[in-house]
């Protein structure tokens, strides 16, 4: 469900986050508007756009209310590079942990698989034909000029047959190796091509589907960089990022159905079509004029005093943060990027501390402050029953592969409902997290029973919600450790 972001108006965007989340309206517009805002900025003359800085938004609210949900669901309907970090993740450069600019390298990336799968896509016709060449020419390995060659330098033919894959070639459109085997040449017989084509035609009704065939792939294997990452020397990332095309461009030979083969074979032409570089720069560009980076738990990196110990360390990281909120250069494995107009939406619980904990410029980056709610029994009643991935709806559709259909009565609901608001306002307030441990409860029976009520209708009603929970709910020190 991706759309275009210049075709979405903040209602339109409103509207897409209401089908997940109920309530918090405020939030809601809130990045609605953001996010419109980029797209504005992007029809200014170049020095005006120069001038607009992103207005960051705080999103502030107890746990389980719907921010990181709002996060999520943003990202996969805007469109633009996104990604989503933990505060708490990062630890200021020197100690052991992630450094604050790796968000930025994540972003690239993200940037770069996005562009990429784009221009892959404006390939695919193209990679297919060639794949088609290239799958002719492994079921045929005898026919046509490759023959000759293979006998003349004393090869076996199938040797040759293999799509080329030359790495030292830069990826720019190459001829199908196998073309020159198509083209009627004086050596090749015309019984050959008849014979080719013949093959081209099962191929394409999918005859020839479950016959194996050996394939050699290039597929680049990374190296283990992931052994860097969790260290201060997460730049070496930036380095390996060019080591590996040393590791890449390694050929394996394996065996696959002709159907499989296919698919292999168009994903390495399409890999081979697109021009990394081009997709490099397109993708940098994107980052910087439209990225979006979301900091959950910021309030875990605010204290408000000056204690000694592990705040030293989140003094720090509040204070990395600071240079690539307010827009600086980060050095990445696909280039330079410039973090000024990135988006920043960060948010908190904001517990046991306060916005105006954080390091006043830090605050200064952040104009917007939004507040969600608390969440009343009535939400959870529609957090039940009405996004597109409400719980109940979930719940019944899982029982129901196994044949037994749910059938929920909106008194069980209410009930339900209440018993959420009950448990968190008497122990502690996890917001919608809550439904989840209740739910699970509430159907236990169910579930571990399903094969032997396949078949059944079964009905919730209040008296079954009733007795499946509340004795839970009454007995305070049990409802701690269940519910
Ligand atoms: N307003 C809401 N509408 C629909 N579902 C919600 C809402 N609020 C929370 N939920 C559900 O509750 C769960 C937790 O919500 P979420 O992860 O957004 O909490 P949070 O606000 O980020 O809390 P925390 O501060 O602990 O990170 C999610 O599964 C989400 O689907
Ligand atoms: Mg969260």
């Amino acid at each position: 469900m991706k759309i275009e972001l210049d075709q979405l108006t903040p209602k339109q965007i409103v509207a897409e986050l209401d089908k997940y989340i109920i309530g918090q309206e405020k939030a809601k517009k809130a990045v609605a508007i953001a996010l419109r805002n980029r797209m504005r900025r992007q029809r200014l003359s170049p020095e005006m756009r120069d001038e607009v800085a992103p207005k960051n938004i705080i999103m502030i609210g107890p746990t389980g209310v719907g921010k990181t949900e709002i996060a999520r669901r943003l990202s996969k309907l805007c469109g633009a590079p996104f990604i989503k970090v933990e505060a708490t993740k990062y630890t200021e450069i020197g100690y052991v942990g992630r450094d604050v600019e790796s968000m930025i390298r994540d972003l690239v990336s993200v940037g770069v698989s996005m562009v990429k799968a784009e221009l892959q896509e404006s390939v695919r016709l193209e990679a297919e034909k060639r794949a088609e060449e290239a799958l002719l020419d492994l079921l045929l390995p005898g026919i046509g000029k490759a023959k000759e060659e293979a006998q003349a330098s004393g090869l076996p033919a199938a040797d040759l047959a293999q799509p080329a894959a030359d790495f030292a070639q830069p990826p720019e459109l190459k001829p199908p190796q196998s073309s020159r085997a198509r083209q009627p040449g004086a050596r090749v017989s015309p019984a050959a091509t008849g014979t080719r084509e013949k093959f081209r035609e099962k191929l394409l009704r999918g005859e020839l589907d479950d016959k194996v065939v050996e394939v050699s792939t290039t597929k680049t294997q990374l190296p283990a960089i992931e052994i860097f990452s969790g260290t201060t020397l997460e730049e070496m990332d930036v380095n390996l990022g060019n080591l590996s095309s040393l590791f890449g461009g390694r050929k394996k030979r394996r065996k696959a159905t002709v159907k499989r083969a296919r698919e292999i074979l168009i994903a390495e032409e399409m890999d081979r079509l697109v021009d990394m570089e081009r997709v490099a720069e397109l993708a940098i560009e994107r980052v910087e004029q439209m990225g979006i980076i979301f900091i959950d738990e910021i309030d875990k990196i605010a204290s408000k005093d000056n204690r000694v110990g592990i705040d030293v360390s989140r003094e720090g990281v509040q204070r990395d943060i600071l240079p690539i909120v307010e827009g600086s250069k980060v050095n990445t494995r696909y280039g330079i990027v410039d973090t000024a107009h990135i988006l920043f939406i960060a948010a908190g619980a904001f517990h046991m501390s306060k916005p105006s904990d954080l390091m006043p410029e830090l605050q200064g980056r952040f104009p917007l402050r939004v507040e969600l709610k608390a969440l009343t029994k009535e939400d959870f009643k529609q957090i039940l029953t009405q996004p597109r991935n409400a719980l109940i709806k979930q719940y019944v559709e899982l029982l129901r592969t196994e044949g037994v259909e749910l059938d929920f009565l909106e008194e069980a609901i209410d009930l339900i409902s209440e018993i959420a608001t009950e448990v968190n306002s008497k122990t502690e307030n996890i917001g919608a997290r809550r439904l989840h441990t209740i739910m699970e409860l509430l159907l236990e029976e169910v579930s571990y029973n399903s094969t032997d009520i396949k078949g059944q209708r079964i009905r919730i009603t209040k008296g079954y919600v009733e007795e499946r929970l509340r004795d839970i709910v009454q007995n305070q020190d049990l409802s701690r450790f269940i519910l």
